[in-house]
């Protein structure tokens, strides 16, 4: 049976509550009250959305040098996102992130601390492969930082995993040092709310410069000890 109202004030309470985030759910059976937003259907619904849009740009170097989009791999119900910073020839080959050297990197280090890579949610700063492997320019990293925003708030983790100092500058400026920002919990605001997220270096780099694997791990242990205290299950 649902909330019968009986006077005006239950009306104007009733307003109230679902003025907010949260969509209470008034019943007298033993049923979940606490509706959270989004669900698995509109989650599937605007990632969708997200990926047309993306298909749809126009006017992009990126977009006209590739052979396809690539949008994200993984569990898009997980509590943990990874964001690189874009597909090089094996993704734009097989349409999916990470998937030649630095995702066997990738794939070792998240075995190091216990994660299973299809309990994640992986995706990049831009969706299509920058020509000659270069680097995104500022400005393509600006256009796409608004899908990755949307992104991010479409899958709504808990931990947000920067990888590379693009993953950096696509969402908290350009002016920072990934060498001095990593290792530290930040805060990221989207949309009012806050992603607790940790920059590390990236796999590619990791394969370059070996040296620096050390601070790499040490990024990983701070992630795992998160997962912990969060109860996240990986
Ligand atoms: N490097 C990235 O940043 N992303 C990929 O998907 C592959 C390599």
């Amino acid at each position: 049976m649902t909330l019968n109202l009986k006077n005006q004030n239950d009306i104007l309470n009733l307003e109230n509550l679902n003025s907010n985030e949260i969509e209470y759910i008034f019943n007298d059976k033993p049923i979940n009250r606490l509706k959270t937003k989004p669900q698995l259907e509109d989650k599937k619904k605007l990632l969708l959305e997200l990926k047309n849009e993306i298909e749809n740009i126009d006017n992009c170097e990126l977009k006209n040098n590739a052979t396809q989009l690539v949008f994200a791999d993984g569990n898009s119900e997980s509590k943990i996102m990874v964001i690189g910073e874009g597909p090089g020839q094996k993704e734009d080959e097989r349409g999916r992130p990470f998937v030649g050297d630095a995702g066997v990197l990738l794939n070792k280090m998240l075995q190091a601390i216990q994660i299973k890579r299809s309990n994640i949610y992986i995706t990049n700063v831009v969706n299509y492969r920058p020509p000659n492997n270069r680097k995104p320019e500022p400005s393509e990293i600006n256009r796409y930082s608004n899908f990755l925003r949307k992104h991010i708030s479409i899958i709504d983790p808990k931990i947000l995993i920067l990888m590379g100092s693009t993953a950096m500058e696509s969402l908290f400026g350009s002016k920072i040092k990934i060498s001095k920002e990593r290792g530290v919990w930040k805060d990221l605001i989207i949309h009012n709310k806050t992603y607790l997220t940790m920059i590390t270096f990236h796999p590619a780099y990791l394969l370059r410069q070996a040296e620096q694997k050390k601070y790499s791990w040490a990024d990983l242990k701070q992630i795992r000890k998160k997962i912990d205290e969060l109860r996240i299950s990986v």
